[in-house]
């Protein structure tokens, strides 16, 4: 089965077959993890959409059960679409989701588990006041333009609140609703926040995180307070990445105020995101069990629809994140969470070791296609780094320096899923520029060699990671697996995922190398590499 299917993840999460997208309701409940998610029972397109579910001790393995909510009632007959969970005070979970009602209208509907004593909750009924939120002609509210609920948090008032995704015209806002009892919601006044020229928002996120030097733990939605700050994602139908404000929430006002942001009336309104590569409609959740907030998100295919169809599948997860605030307060850091470890096995270890200009090394031992690789790099010639002269898109100057483009102070990095002749690989690297008296760290995905198949989308990647080079080692951490390359620079700081689908560098034919491709020479100073076992996901 494996053998005409080398692009199935070994432990990225995803079904036996057909296509996946958002990952719906996350949360703990009742010592296990719950997942479900936008699901196709008939096909490997998007399409008849349910709620897919699945649970987990440890975030890694999965256990599959029959599908959660599914079309039954008029307000949801066209598709069961986005939402989350939320847990009541003494621990009832609760789902709010979008319906597609009979004239293909989005609504917001409720469902609650039928046995509150079933620790799987295998099954959902839905009240018979749905739909609970809907577009009326006085909110001016679209009826395709109104969805995706967040978890919803309760105010020191005792109403919960919870947003909804919207835009009106092409002004983008998560639009607030209250409710007392969690089943007659009303709008408020206005939304929670809104941004001219950034499209629909999809998917918007909304909690808090501890902003205290170094402490990295989670928590509950609902806290608020001094030494806590808000982070506000939306997923932009127009650029279809998940981009993200850390600011204030206002509780009497109940206003959302980023610290930062760009220029209202485009999206660079939004100058920060979760995932650099592709990475979207993602969602949070506060895990009790660990005490930290947990972040799942959905990674699409970068190969065409007709490949998909063949390989009868499409989507998969990437694997679950610890998120915090850097202890600069300006951005989030992220993390694969601990528990992922647990499948690493024959660990590879290097001595220090420098690796120079031009220089390519293999890193044996490990299964390049199913690994977790970590390695950090000391650069002493920062000084010779390439002139920036004029600030560019990190991503155009990645595509444009790509691994083969020979600079100075780097591109150095991993070169994985390669094939033995360098026909196929994918880069991922840093390379270092001085721009204005300071230095730029560029952390690059580059795909533009990842297969032969000139079908797929080998589209590069890249950001500007916040390290600075002459105090601070480089890090790069990259799980591979087989179809899926998920990278973490500056130790969490920066996130690039990118999908690929070599022709030669499948099964036991694929290589991976550490590689500088630069003039200077830098220091590997830890090279940390292991198997992957196989995780239970189906
Ligand atoms: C995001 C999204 C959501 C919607 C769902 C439908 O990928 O478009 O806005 O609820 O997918 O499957």
């Amino acid at each position: 089965y494996s053998s005409n299917q080398p692009y199935r993840t070994a432990y990225h999460f995803q079904p036996l077959k057909n296509w996946i997208n958002d990952p719906n309701g996350p949360m703990r409940y009742g010592g296990l993890y719950h997942l479900f998610y936008q699901y196709n029972p008939k096909g490997a397109v998007w399409g008849n959409i349910v709620w897919a579910h699945s649970v987990s001790k440890d975030l890694v393995n999965w256990t599959p059960l029959d599908h959660a909510i599914h079309p039954s009632q008029p307000s949801d007959i066209n598709g069961c679409w986005s939402g989350s969970a939320t847990l009541l005070p003494g621990g009832k979970p609760v789902i709010l989701y979008t319906g597609i009602d009979p004239n293909n209208h989005q609504v917001q509907n409720l469902a609650i588990p039928k046995n509150i004593s079933d620790p799987l909750l295998r099954e959902w009924k839905k009240s018979p006041k749905n739909p609970l939120m809907q577009p009326t002609f006085s909110n001016k509210i679209n009826s395709s333009s109104f969805r995706d609920p967040t978890t919803a948090w309760l105010g020191k008032d005792g109403f919960w609140r919870v947003l909804i995704g919207s835009k009106i015209n092409t002004k983008g806002m998560a639009i607030l609703y209250k409710s007392k009892n969690f089943v007659n919601w009303v709008e408020a006044k206005h939304p929670l926040h809104s941004a001219e020229g950034t499209g629909m928002w999809e998917c918007p996120d909304f909690y808090p995180v501890l902003n205290q030097n170094k402490l990295t733990i989670g928590v509950d939605t609902s806290v608020n307070g001094d030494y806590v700050k808000h982070v506000l994602k939306v997923s932009l139908d127009d650029t279809k990445h998940d981009h993200y404000l850390i600011g204030t929430y206002d509780a009497v006002k109940d206003i959302f105020v980023p610290d930062n942001h760009g220029l209202e009336g485009n999206h660079q309104y939004f100058e920060l995101r979760y995932d650099y590569g592709k990475y979207y409609a993602s969602k949070t959740f506060f895990d009790d069990g660990k005490n930290r907030r947990v972040l799942l998100g959905w990674v699409n295919e970068s190969s065409s629809v007709a490949d998909d169809v063949k390989k009868g599948w499409s989507g998969i997860h990437t694997i679950p994140r610890a998120i915090w605030l850097h202890k600069s307060g300006k951005q989030l850091v992220q993390w694969p969470v601990k528990e992922i470890e647990n499948l690493r096995m024959n660990p590879v270890n290097w001595p220090t070791k420098v690796i120079k200009g031009g220089e390519l090394i293999p890193i044996t031992g490990v299964n390049p296609v199913q690994a977790d690789v970590e390695i950090s790099f000391e650069v002493n010639d920062v000084g010779k780094a390439e002139i920036l002269d004029h600030m560019i898109d990190p991503q155009i100057l990645c595509s444009q320096k790509g691994a083969a483009v020979k600079g100075r102070v780097g591109p150095f990095g991993l070169l994985v899923v390669a094939s033995k002749g360098l026909q196929e690989y994918t880069a991922v690297f840093f390379r270092i520029f001085r721009y204005q008296h300071k230095n730029l760290v560029l952390m690059c995905s580059d795909q533009s060699r990842s297969s032969l198949n000139k079908e797929n989308d080998m589209t590069t990647y890249g950001t500007f990671v916040d390290v600075d080079p002459l105090h601070e080692k480089l890090s790069l951490r990259s799980l591979i697996d087989h179809s899926v390359v998920e990278s973490f620079g500056g130790e969490g700081r920066a996130c690039i995922t990118a999908r690929v689908y070599p022709t030669l560098a499948i099964h036991d034919k694929a290589m991976l190398y550490a590689f500088n491709n630069g003039t200077s020479a830098v220091k590997i100073t830890r090279l940390n590499a292991w198997s992957m076992k196989k995780a239970k996901i189906n």
